[in-house]
């Protein structure tokens, strides 16, 4: 069959990525669709495994990612990068995911060229412009930019409503992550990685508390009294340890060697792969974080998480009573954790599993969605 329309699909960072690669899969088995791939690799080692894993061919790869890169750079770099490649390549649609620069920054560009845009886990909203910060704004930007809003719930939906997008242009499609979260969780994973499962079998004994910190808005003294409420919490409960994959970001790992880099039973580790570390997120006794897509595959999972920021957009998870916001101070954070890891019952109440993000089918509606669209705009004068 003749291959009718071209969708652009363009991301940089692991969690787009890990989102986008289902829509990537889906949209690959569309007969009329040629799917072109662009990589900014705002992200590399960190975006390059969850590539390699999900066997994703890229048209381009803009290799951008520098070291300590500021938001004003990233966002030069990802225009000029992405710019000339629309120009040449006339895509019918440009997809892109989240609240990233290359996300806000792609659909800006794509606008540049008179290029459609779907926006794939459109409409969460914390309602404060610093915080999380940038990923607030991006969010906003890039509803303002595109043309096709694919909301994971209705609370987003909602959201998106309020902001004035038309019903007719909103689809409710659940969230691509539990699309790739399902595709990988195993119930009998053996962990390949000889460090991993090192730590893990010495410690079998003991509760696995699973940390992953990054947020721009926590470096500095927010993680400061995150990492130390935790060093007290492992100091009073012999029976617990800590495995942190740590991100790559130099500002992260700085403060990580400061508070935390002698402690004992605390395992600082390189960013695990997605799929070991998903399947470790299965085997933990609860997580303390501050990323946005934990928050999504914890309520799968059953596992409570004590969300280390101020604000959250994921709101279903806090609803589904898997995920709890305790700020950064210290106090909070180690009266938070010492409850969890003494109170039976709230901890039970807080392990339920529950599926507000969706049923795993989310790119394939996606991708219907998608089709319907360039069917029906095909000889519109859409400008
Ligand atoms: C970015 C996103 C954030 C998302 C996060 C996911 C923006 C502004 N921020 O934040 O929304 O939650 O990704 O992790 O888009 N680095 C490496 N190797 C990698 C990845 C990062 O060395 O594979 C280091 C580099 O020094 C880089 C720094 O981390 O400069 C920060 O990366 P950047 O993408 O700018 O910001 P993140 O904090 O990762
Ligand atoms: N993740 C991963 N390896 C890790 C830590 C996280 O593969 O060592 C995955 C995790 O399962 C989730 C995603 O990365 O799907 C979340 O990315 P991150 O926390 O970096 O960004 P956010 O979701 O906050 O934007």
């Amino acid at each position: 069959m003749e291959k009718r329309f071209k969708v652009m699909t363009v991301f940089g960072t692991r969690p787009e990525a890990i989102k986008m690669a289902p829509v990537v899969k889906a949209l690959e088995r569309q007969e009329s669709i040629d799917c072109c791939v662009i990589l900014t690799a705002q992200h590399r080692e960190m975006l390059d495994q969850v590539v390699d894993l999900f066997q994703i061919k890229a048209s381009y790869d803009l290799n951008l990612m520098k070291h300590g890169q500021t938001l004003s750079s990233l966002t030069a770099r990802v225009i000029e990068g992405i710019d000339p490649i629309l120009a040449e390549e006339k895509p019918d649609l440009v997809l892109v995911q989240g609240d990233t620069s290359t996300t806000f920054v792609a659909a800006l560009a794509a606008f540049y060229h008179r290029i459609p845009v779907g926006h794939i886990e459109a409409g969460l909203r914390t309602g404060k412009k610093y915080s999380p910060w940038p990923e607030e704004i991006n969010r906003k930007l890039t509803t303002g930019l595109a043309d096709l809003h694919f909301a994971p719930t209705t609370l987003a939906k909602d959201n998106l409503l309020r902001e004035g997008i038309s019903p007719e242009k909103i689809y409710v499609t659940g969230n691509t992550v539990i699309d790739a979260l399902l595709a990988t969780v195993k119930k009998e994973y053996e962990f390949a990685d000889q460090n991993l499962s090192k730590i893990l079998n010495a410690n079998s004994d003991k509760r696995l508390i699973l940390l992953t910190t990054h947020r721009r808005e926590n470096l500095g003294e927010p993680m400061r009294q995150i990492y130390q409420a935790l060093a007290q919490i492992l100091a009073e409960h012999s029976d617990t340890y800590v495995i942190f994959p740590m991100h790559k970001n130099p500002a992260v790992r700085s403060v990580v060697a400061e508070v935390l880099g002698k402690e004992q039973r605390i395992h600082l580790i390189e960013p695990l792969d997605y799929e070991p570390f998903v399947n470790l997120l299965a085997r933990a006794d609860l997580i303390l974080t501050d990323s946005g897509g934990i928050q999504e595959e914890a309520p799968s999972l059953g596992k409570p998480v004590l969300c280390v920021r101020d604000t959250t957009e994921r709101p279903e998870a806090v609803a589904a009573g898997t995920v709890l916001l305790v700020g950064t101070e210290y106090q909070r954070v180690y009266a938070s954790l010492t409850k969890l890891l003494t109170d039976r019952q709230i901890y039970q109440k807080m392990a339920q599993t529950a599926n507000p993000y969706g049923d795993g089918l989310a790119s394939l509606r996606i991708a219907d969605i998608v089709i319907d669209y360039l069917e029906n705009s095909k000889n519109k004068n859409i400008y």
